[in-house]
């Protein structure tokens, strides 16, 4: 094969086939309906980094969720924690996000719209998290912004 980027495709491809079928914690998405798997490749990483974290943690921020399917990671990892989501939620990403995280009731709260706008409501709110997952846009000004949210333990999606 010449062409670089169907070689990188068929390999990202490849990582992400291996990770599913290794991924312990493959079982929390079953019967979940996600066109995209931005996560299955960073569960056992993510386990492993915030493995002293997880008992403590209490109010999580996600910034960019789409279908949630990292909610739902967050959800499981963290559980006994509340999580905010924030997204434009655009096309039918909504209706799936409220599909899949349906089981989860009182613990998740949804922001529609952009980040700058619902980090402007949080600190009205005076809310502070445990933890931040960034994931939104990937914009580095935007990004910068994202990050600037209150909180104590901020991680990036790559
Ligand atoms: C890579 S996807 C998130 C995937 C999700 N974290 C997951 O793993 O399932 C990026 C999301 O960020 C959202 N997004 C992009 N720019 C945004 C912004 N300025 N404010 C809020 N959300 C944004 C998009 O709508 C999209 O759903």
């Amino acid at each position: 094969m010449s062409d670089p980027s169907a070689r990188q495709a068929q390999l990202r491809a490849r990582v992400i086939e291996l990770a599913l079928a290794q991924d312990p914690y493959g079982h929390i998405f079953a019967g979940k309906d996600f066109r995209r798997d931005y996560v299955a490749a960073r569960t056992v990483a993510w386990s492993m980094l915030f493995k002293d974290m997880r008992d403590t943690t209490s109010r999580v921020l996600e910034i960019g969720s789409k279908e949630g399917r990292s909610a739902v990671f967050w959800l499981e990892f963290f559980a006994g924690a509340h999580l905010t989501c924030v997204d434009l939620f655009r096309e039918d990403d909504a209706e799936r996000f409220d599909r899949n995280l349906s089981a989860y009731g009182t613990r998740l709260r949804k922001i529609v719209g952009t980040s700058i706008r619902a980090l402007g409501i949080l600190r009205e709110e005076n809310a502070v998290f445990d933890f931040i997952y960034v994931d939104g846009s990937h914009r580095r000004d935007d990004v910068m912004v994202d990050c600037s949210a209150p909180g104590a333990c901020c991680a990036m999606a790559a």
